[in-house]
């Protein structure tokens, strides 16, 4: 998929979310930002802990930042990292993402200009979702 219009600017929050990383153990620092339906934009980067199981990672921060400022129709996510490779979030990221948009726009990117613009449904094809409780 195409890169489209927003989807550098969002990956410029991420990249900048991503110099606030807190990862003294992996040294594997990822931002995160998301665009909302009313465009607002939040970001956040992953939070490492000395117990390591405690980890929050970048998009999840992203997410919980949206939704503590009460943005809970998520659009497009941006996630940057610094490597020669595209990032890939984690299968329990997909999960939170698609709690908001089994469907929303996934930009990849690297510091170094690598991109791929992907959407969620892609990643996750079949998520647990609210209507299974139903
Ligand atoms: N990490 C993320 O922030 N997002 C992902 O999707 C994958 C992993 C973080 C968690 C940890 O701080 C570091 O990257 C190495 O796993």
């Amino acid at each position: 998929m195409t890169l489209g219009p927003g989807d550098e600017d969002l990956v410029k929050v991420a990249a900048l979310a991503r110099q606030r990383a807190h990862a003294p153990y992996s040294s594997y620092k990822v931002g995160a930002a998301i665009r909302t339906g009313r465009n607002k934009v939040h970001a956040g980067a992953n939070v490492e802990n000395a117990s390591y199981g405690l980890t929050v990672c970048a998009e999840r921060t992203a997410v919980f930042a949206a939704v503590n400022a009460g943005d809970t129709k998520l659009d497009a996510i941006a996630i940057v990292i610094d490597d020669d490779r595209l990032p890939s979030p984690c299968g329990a990221c997909r999960q939170v993402l698609a709690e908001f948009n089994p469907g929303m726009r996934v930009v990849l990117a690297t510091t170094g200009g690598l991109r791929k613009a992907t959407t969620l449904t892609e990643l996750l094809p079949d998520p647990f979702l609210p209507e299974n409780l139903s």
